[in-house]
């Protein structure tokens, strides 16, 4: 039987506002097509050799011509770009409120870790309706996290976070690829994207009960990679305290200044993997690197469990 459609599932929020604007472009293109195709035939007809015609005086400009193809292309392709930008800003400005979850990409699989606690590979499972925010890096090469349904596609990239938006609006399972050439498997780095009720959400995050929190799991490891030895109080080692830290500004050494950097993800794991780039005024650049000790999925939940602690006071 014929199981052919010329557009994916529209399966969450964004989807019908992209396809609006793809279909308007296709319009509009299409339009132009006909339109030249049509004169173009036209004249062929026309002025074809042999047929009696008045070819004196060609017309050789168009003041009127000239204002009109030049207004309405501006104003053609303004509204493209002023939708586009709409819809681009919708996708990358994260809902108030929305749940993190943090993605991981490598060769060859995609590893994807809830907040709750659940982690899964090749898999998503998202609940109908609630707003979500991916953060994503690469453990290895650029990748690309590729939900046609969600009209969402993304390059993962090694040293630094990237992410989208999305509220999935329609239960059922779809299609989830890695868009970028990434070496010999990148055909088979793909998955599936599961789209759940809410209870059936809920039932499935407690399925292998529960688990630590990803923050819980970070703490853990803050403790085990020795950062607490330093960041919690020592009266040996002068470092900074991390409570309150996350989403605000740092004061940075640089030289004999100082400025001001936001401590959001980036901020944070470029502290772990390269302490000496960026100082907090007042310390010293005493920090071993934990490059290549601590995986992208650990970097990942020490990054939640700092920022658990972003609303903590300071405890002495
Ligand atoms: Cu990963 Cu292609």
């Amino acid at each position: 039987m014929w199981n052919f459609s010329l557009w994916p599932e529209q399966a969450a929020t964004i989807a019908p506002k992209v396809d609006a604007l793809v279909i308007f472009e296709i319009g509009v293109s299409a339009f132009f097509i006909v339109m030249f195709g049509l004169v173009i035939l036209g004249f062929c007809i026309h002025y074809r050799r042999g047929n009696p015609v008045d070819r004196s005086n060609p017309p050789v400009n168009s003041r009127i011509g000239e204002v009109l193809w030049f207004v309405v292309a501006i104003a053609i392709c303004g509204t493209m770009y002023a939708w586009a930008t709409r819809l681009f800003f919708e996708e990358y400005t994260p809902t108030p409120g929305a749940s993190r979850i943090d993605v991981v990409g490598k060769q060859w699989m995609w590893y994807v870790q809830h907040p709750e606690g659940r982690s899964e590979t090749n898999e998503l499972h998202v609940p109908i309706g609630r707003p979500f925010k991916l953060n994503m890096t690469s453990q290895d090469v650029v990748h690309s996290f590729f939900i046609p349904s969600f009209r969402l596609k993304q390059d993962v990239v090694p040293g630094m976070y990237t992410g989208y938006s999305f509220t999935p609006s329609k239960v059922g399972v779809y299609d989830l690829f890695c868009a970028e050439y990434c070496g010999t498997n990148h055909s088979r780095m793909i998955g599936h994207v599961y789209v759940m009720e809410p209870e059936d959400y809920e039932a499935w995050l407690a399925e292998k009960g529960g688990g630590p929190s990803q923050a819980d799991e970070g703490e853990r490891l803050f403790v085990r990679n020795h950062c607490a030895g330093c960041h919690r109080g020592s009266q040996i080692v002068h470092a900074p305290r991390l409570e309150g830290v996350y989403g605000k500004p740092v004061p940075i050494q640089v030289g004999s200044e100082v400025h001001f950097e936001i401590a959001d993800e980036t901020y944070i794991r470029d502290s772990i993997l390269m302490p000496k780039d960026k100082v907090v005024a007042g310390y010293e650049p005493i920090m071993p690197s934990f490059k290549d000790q601590i995986s992208e999925q650990d970097l990942l939940k020490i990054i939640a469990y700092i920022k658990s602690l972003a609303n903590r006071e300071v405890s002495q």
